[in-house]
C-alpha cells in the first residue's frame, strides 16, 4: 500500500507597512537596528533578527562572521541565544528578519537557512507555542504562521523518545 500525502502551506505577503500589525512594524524596526550590528567583512551580508517574547520584551540578534567561516553565526540563532540565555521563563512568540547589502535593506526579505530553521524549531517544540515568522524586505513582507511550514516532517525530541522505555 502506498500513500501520497500532500503538503501545502501558505503565507500573507504585505505591501505597505501600514497594512502590517503595529507591533510587526515595531519588530521589523528592531530587526533592521539589528542589522545594522552585524558583524560580516566577508559576506557583505548583514542580516538583524529581533524577537518578540510573550513579556513584550523585545531581543536582538546579528550575524557574526568569522574567518574561519563555520564558527560564524546567524542573525537568528544570535536573537534565540541571547533570548534564552537571558530570559529562559519567557516565550518567544514571534520573529522578525530584515537583511542589508552594502548597507541598504534587500528588496526580497531574508529567509532562515536551514540551521536556524532547526533551531527555531526546537524552540517551538519546548515552549509549544507557534513563532510567528515576519521576513522583511524593503517593500515587502512575508508572514509565515510558524516554522511547521518553512521545516515540514521536522526532526524534533519526540524523535529521539521513540524507542525509549
Ligand atoms: N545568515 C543569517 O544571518 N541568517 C540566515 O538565515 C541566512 C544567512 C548570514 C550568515 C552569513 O553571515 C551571511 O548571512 C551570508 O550567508
Amino acid at each position: 500500500m502506498i500513500r501520497t500525502h500532500n503538503i501545502s502551506f501558505s503565507y500573507k505577503e504585505y505591501e505597505k507597512s501600514e497594512e502590517l500589525d503595529p507591533d510587526d512594524f515595531r519588530l521589523i524596526s528592531e530587526a533592521r537596528k539589528a542589522a545594522l550590528n552585524a558583524y560580516a567583512p566577508y559576506s557583505k551580508f548583514k542580516v538583524g533578527a529581533a524577537v518578540r517574547l510573550t513579556s513584550g520584551k523585545i531581543v536582538r540578534g546579528a550575524n557574526v562572521e568569522n574567518a574561519a567561516f563555520p564558527s560564524g553565526i546567524c542573525a537568528e540563532r544570535s536573537a534565540l541565544s541571547n533570548s534564552v540565555s537571558n530570559y529562559p521563563d519567557d516565550k518567544i512568540t514571534a520573529l522578525a528578519l530584515a537583511a542589508l547589502t552594502n548597507d541598504v535593506l534587500t528588496e526580497n526579505p531574508p529567509s532562515p537557512c536551514g540551521n536556524c530553521r532547526q533551531v527555531i524549531a526546537e524552540e517551538e517544540s519546548k515552549t509549544g507555542k507557534k513563532i510567528k515568522i515576519i521576513l522583511s524586505g524593503k517593500n515587502k513582507t512575508h508572514i509565515i504562521d510558524g516554522i511547521g511550514s518553512l521545516l515540514p516532517l521536522q526532526f524534533n525530541g519526540d524523535n529521539l523518545r521513540i524507542n525509549l522505555p
